[in-house]
């Protein structure tokens, strides 16, 4: 393969006309779990600008380190080198402007629906009298298609209701920066496409900086600004950005014919198999790679004669 299908030009991201500063920074930042021979590197010198009301979406395959990425962003990891800068100061831990969904819900199992929902908006919106925070707690339960299930726990919803809390839940507290970790992997295609096109309403209403990570090439353009695909790890880096040109507001249903839109989703797809059969071609060829020549080495009886060990021991 050669390089340039690998690293077509970056293309800085655009809101409106013009380029909006860096809410989010990443420099050169590394992570790694464990230690020793167990040591797992999983992301390598990520570099990243999210722009200020930009929507943008990463994709990659399964354990390439995603969720490590977003835990970094939301400061619930901290890189082992590198820097992480929230509009220039340095990301200290988790605050409520940086809202994270997380891919398993993480819920609080003795709460329903609207307490789970309402913990977040009480502890975000304390200003607020009890009617406002109530009705605010109401309209996210009803965007999420949920009222008849408000008042039902954990375990008594599908896994996709169960993301679906998770989604109403960090959109109703209204974080400057909103991080969507695979926000509608459990969910049905109908329903998928019904909150995919919720999630766009809602960020064409706020222009809240949004970034969102799927495996699912055909959202990241429904939804993004710019696409970055995280290469296959261990010691995954970011590839070339995909800047999506498409005009908003976007609906599914009119993108499929879209000249544009089939010509980026080829070319997001292209990179992707290309970069994962790069991975497999490396891979394979250390597993293959001939083993280093040892000497030809006689090894010297290290054993003593019995007698010697005797006296030894005597
Ligand atoms: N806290 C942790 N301790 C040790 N290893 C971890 C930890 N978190 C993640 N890993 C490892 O880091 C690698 C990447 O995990 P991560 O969850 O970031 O991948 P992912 O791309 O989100 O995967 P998926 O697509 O399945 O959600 C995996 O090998 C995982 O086992
Ligand atoms: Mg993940």
């Amino acid at each position: 393969m050669s390089a340039a299908v690998l690293t077509p030009p970056v293309i800085e991201a655009r809101v409106g006309r013009t380029v909006a500063a860096p809410v989010l920074s990443m420099l050169g930042v590394c992570k790694g779990f464990g230690s020793g021979v167990t040591r797992n590197e999983v992301l390598s010198n990520i570099n990243l600008n999210v722009r200020e009301g930009e929507f943008l979406a990463v994709v990659g395959f399964s354990g390439s380190g995603k969720s490590t990425f977003m835990k970094l962003l939301a400061g619930l990891e901290t890189p082992d080198r590198g820097e992480l800068l929230m509009e220039g100061k340095p990301v200290q831990g988790p605050s409520p402007d940086r809202g994270l969904v997380f891919q398993n819900y993480s819920l609080l199992p003795w709460l329903t629906v609207r307490g789970n929902i309402a913990l977040s908006v009480n502890s975000v919106f304390r200003s607020w009298s009890k009617g406002e925070r109530r009705d605010h707690v109401e309209k996210f339960i009803e965007m999420v298609g949920l009222t008849h299930a408000a008042h039902r726990r954990p375990h008594e919803l599908s896994g996709g209701m169960r993301q679906r809390v998770s989604l109403a839940r960090t959109l109703a507290m209204k974080p400057k920066i909103l991080l969507l970790d695979e926000p509608l992997s459990a969910l049905d295609a109908m329903t998928r496409s019904v909150l995919q096109e919720e999630i766009l309403k809602i960020w064409e209403e706020e222009r809240q900086t949004c970034v969102m990570i799927t495996n699912d090439v055909d959202e990241a353009i429904l939804v993004a600004d710019r696409i970055v695909p995280l290469n296959p790890g261990p010691n995954a880096s970011l590839g070339p950005t995909f800047t999506v040109g498409l005009d908003r507001p976007r609906r599914a249903s009119e993108l499929n014919h879209d000249t544009t839109f089939k010509g980026l989703r080829n070319a997001v797809t292209n990179y992707l198999v290309a970069v994962r059969q790069k991975t497999r071609d490396d891979e394979e060829s250390l597993s293959t790679a001939p083993l280093i020549e040892l000497p030809d080495l006689q090894p010297r009886s290290l054993s003593l004669p019995r007698k010697s060990i005797l006296n030894a021991t005597t």
